[in-house]
């Protein structure tokens, strides 16, 4: 059927430096590159790239048309991108010599979304389509409880993680997705354990040691994929778009555990985020070279 994000679009600015700027200093950047991330970008291009029917729902500013019009190349459909007044999120990466990064992120049009277009959109989607969410933008719970009321799926990644925003959205999410770390700070705050979340479905990647799923009383695990790691920027997305959709393209769980680790799998071997997530012929040329 059909998936909507509700995501983050921001501009990924990353600076080569020397070493972190001090206060007061004035530091010469070696290199420059501009790139899409956001992790709700990022979910939405994994999802597409998967082969699932697309729609991101975001905002850009004045100058993130290019943005917008880099999302529809990679397959997203961007009928639900707003355009508005406030600037385009955006993120300043600074990375230093041993590859540590410090990030100022501006949320701009991420959180300055209109919930009547948020409406407007999910209003297109019912029974059998999916929401997909993270905590990068404004009205989380609002559109978890729209969703929920058309019939629809939502998916909910709680990252990065903010307990308020989890119990917020949490009593509308037929999915949750997290990785180890997000998993731990969820338990210790819930006071829970994993098997007790009030919550048909949970997913929970491990990094290199793999993923689980639970959901109808079972578990069910896929190991990770050896492979050189070059960047592991939007592992996390590429994994959760992937899954979602091939559960919306009706594949079994553990199809799509296997499809969306070798989405990954595939991702940590290039640098950057959104523009380099595999595509689904990539993927099966990845699995055919490792079966
Ligand atoms: N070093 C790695 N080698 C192979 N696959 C990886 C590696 N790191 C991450 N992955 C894949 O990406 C998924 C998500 O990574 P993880 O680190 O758990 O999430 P996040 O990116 O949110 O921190 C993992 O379940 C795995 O499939
Ligand atoms: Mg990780």
């Amino acid at each position: 059927m059909t998936l909507f994000n509700l995501g983050s679009i921001n501009a990924d600015h990353v600076y080569q430096v020397p070493h972190f700027p001090s206060p007061g200093e004035t530091l010469a950047a070696t290199e420059f590159a501009v790139g899409l991330g956001g992790k709700g970008t990022n979910q939405s291009v994994a999802a597409a790239r998967a082969g699932a029917k697309t729609y991101h729902i975001g905002a850009v500013g004045p100058e993130g048309v290019w943005a917008r019009d880099k999302l529809e190349e990679l397959g997203v459909d961007v009928t639900h991108v707003s355009q508005i007044e406030t600037p385009t999120g955006h993120a300043i990466i600074n990375v230093d010599k041993q590859g540590e990064n410090s990030i100022v992120l501006f949320p701009g049009a991420n959180f300055a979304m209109e919930q009547a277009d948020i409406a407007r959109a999910l209003d297109q989607g019912g029974e059998g389509d999916t929401l997909l969410l993270q905590n990068e933008t404004a009205h989380q719970a609002f559109a978890a409880k729209y969703a929920r009321n058309r019939g629809m799926q939502v998916i909910y990644s709680a990252a990065p993680f903010s307990i308020e925003a989890v119990r917020e959205v949490l009593p509308f999410v037929t999915m949750l997705a997290m990785n180890q770390i997000e998993c731990e700070q969820l338990c210790a705050a819930l006071e829970t354990d994993i098997e007790r979340l009030d919550v048909s479905e949970t997913l929970v990647t491990y990094g290199a040691e793999g993923a689980e799923w639970r959901g109808d009383g079972t578990v069910r695990r896929v190991d990770s994929f050896k492979v050189s790691v070059v960047d592991t920027t939007a592992a996390g997305d590429t994994f959760a778009g992937y899954f979602a959709a091939m559960r919306d393209l009706g594949e079994e769980v553990q199809t799509a555990l296997k499809l969306a680790s070798a989405a990954a799998a595939v991702k940590v071997t290039r640098a950057g985020a959104a523009e380099v997530i595999p595509s689904r012929e990539e993927v099966d040329a990845f699995l055919s070279r490792r079966a």
